[in-house]
């Protein structure tokens, strides 16, 4: 199967590295967009580790995602700079107009909405990240642009 198959190929390519758990975990996310559980029992024993301790890492960090996301990725930072500037009530206000919590995806599709922990844009807080693109000073209007722009 084909979630298998490429597993294996990103396995073989990483695991002769040093320390190549993270960067296998790094490329499966690249290629499926998520970590499929089908591929924890192939890493864990690839690598000689536990599939608990491979699923473990899968948790730990926020990057990795355990489902497919929406077609826009949302990422509003809760780092402390942002929360001092309101960031906590604007994450609200998102998540009830999308009616989605943290890490959701919309009942559409459209948009999977994360936290992040600073965006580097401390300065301009709050700040989000939309796709990749930094939106920085938000306000509630800039919120509700961020909410047409995924439902276009
Ligand atoms: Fe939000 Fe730094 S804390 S950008």
């Amino acid at each position: 199967d084909d979630v298998l198959s490429r597993t294996s190929a990103i396995i073989e390519a990483h695991k002769r590295s040093e320390g190549p758990l993270l960067p296998i975990l790094h490329a499966i996310q690249e290629a499926f967009g998520f970590i499929p559980e089908d591929a924890k029992p192939l890493i864990a024993h690839a690598l000689n580790l536990s599939r608990a301790e491979v699923h473990g890492v899968v948790s730990f960090y926020h990057d990795f995602r355990s489902e497919p996301s929406g077609r826009h990725v949302l990422k509003l930072c809760r780092g402390e700079a942002c929360q001092s500037m309101g960031a906590d009530r604007l994450a609200d206000e998102l998540k009830r107009a999308l009616d989605v919590e943290w890490g959701g995806t919309t009942a559409d599709g459209a948009v999977t909405v994360e936290p992040v922990f600073c965006l580097g844009l401390c300065a301009c807080a709050p700040s989000a990240m939309l796709d990749g693109e930094v939106y920085a000073r938000l306000d509630s209007e800039g919120c509700e642009a961020l909410v047409a722009e995924v439902r276009r």
